[in-house]
């Protein structure tokens, strides 16, 4: 695999990064992850807009511009001849010696490589997701795509262990998201609720594209936090990320969501989502 390091193509074996790296010792980074589909990269400008302003958020700099990235990540694709999968990118502060203050003139670490992967025609649109409800364990900055992941990683964890795919966060009795993706219920009358963005989530891409479509397909979108009581109790519950597009979550903590299949309203923001993206 060719991967991108810092203005250089290298085989994945050459590229090297410092044990001093700052996103190494403190987490002191930014990530964002693309979705590819037919070769194609799928929101990148949302992608690109988000990667910005979490750089900008802890005081950083990208070391070339957006159109940059995107032109190394279209490369990447070609290179690996990736028709579907994602491009994970990560920004770090730069390498130096062990010290909480930074240089100002530290050079970043700018990283990107590409994973094979199927993403439309997965076993979980027909069967659904089964949800674990945690603790939301997170800082209050949730809004910047930090790679300081120790929380979710720990929640995936115990997830995995009730014999579940993803957690949905609880927070003062209302969900903010599950680990890796925006968590979505729909109401007995068709409503789509989802929480708003503030600093408690992470502005989802998907979440902003899906919603649009929504939208303009008259659908009904409420966006305000929901309780750990009404998801269970919902109609359907659905999620959105890069790395899924949008996927029915048939079941929360062992609870079937409505009748425990995929319902009507998430079969239309999947079928809303994969037209638009191709
Ligand atoms: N995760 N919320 C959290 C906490 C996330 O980590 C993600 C994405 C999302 C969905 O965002 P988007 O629609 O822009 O992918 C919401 C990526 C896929 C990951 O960590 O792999």
């Amino acid at each position: 695999r060719i991967v991108y390091l810092n203005g250089a193509f290298l085989p994945e074996h050459e590229a090297h990064i410092s044990i001093f790296d700052r996103g190494f010792l403190f987490g002191d980074g930014i990530y964002e992850v693309t979705a590819v589909l037919e070769g194609k990269l799928i929101d990148s400008a949302l992608h690109m807009a988000r990667l910005e302003r979490s750089v900008r958020e802890i005081g950083g700099h990208l070391p070339v511009s957006t159109d940059e990235i995107v032109a190394a990540e279209k490369r990447l694709i070609v290179e690996n001849n990736i028709q579907e999968g994602l491009v994970y990118l990560q920004y770090t502060r730069g390498a130096e010696d062990r010290n909480f203050f930074y240089s100002d003139d530290l050079e970043p670490t700018l990283v990107m490589f590409t994973q094979a992967k199927t993403l439309e025609h997965v076993a979980a649109v027909e069967k659904g997701l089964k949800v674990k409800i945690v603790p939301d364990q997170r800082w209050e900055r949730r809004d910047i795509k930090s790679v300081c992941l120790l929380p979710q990683v720990l929640a995936k964890r115990t997830a995995k262990a009730a014999g579940c795919d993803e957690a949905w966060m609880v927070e003062d009795g209302f969900i903010t998201e599950g680990a890796s993706s925006t968590a979505y219920i729909v109401t007995a009358d068709g409503r789509i609720v989802t929480r708003g963005n503030s600093n408690a989530i992470l502005p989802g891409c998907t979440r902003l594209a899906v919603l649009q479509l929504a939208e303009e397909a008259g659908l009904v979108v409420e966006e305000r936090p929901f309780s750990v009581e009404e998801a269970i109790s919902a109609q359907e519950a659905c999620l959105t990320s890069a790395s899924n597009f949008v996927v029915p979550i048939t079941s929360i903590d062992g609870k079937p969501v409505g009748d425990g299949t995929p319902g009507p309203i998430f079969k239309r923001l999947r079928a809303l989502y994969m037209e638009n993206a191709r």
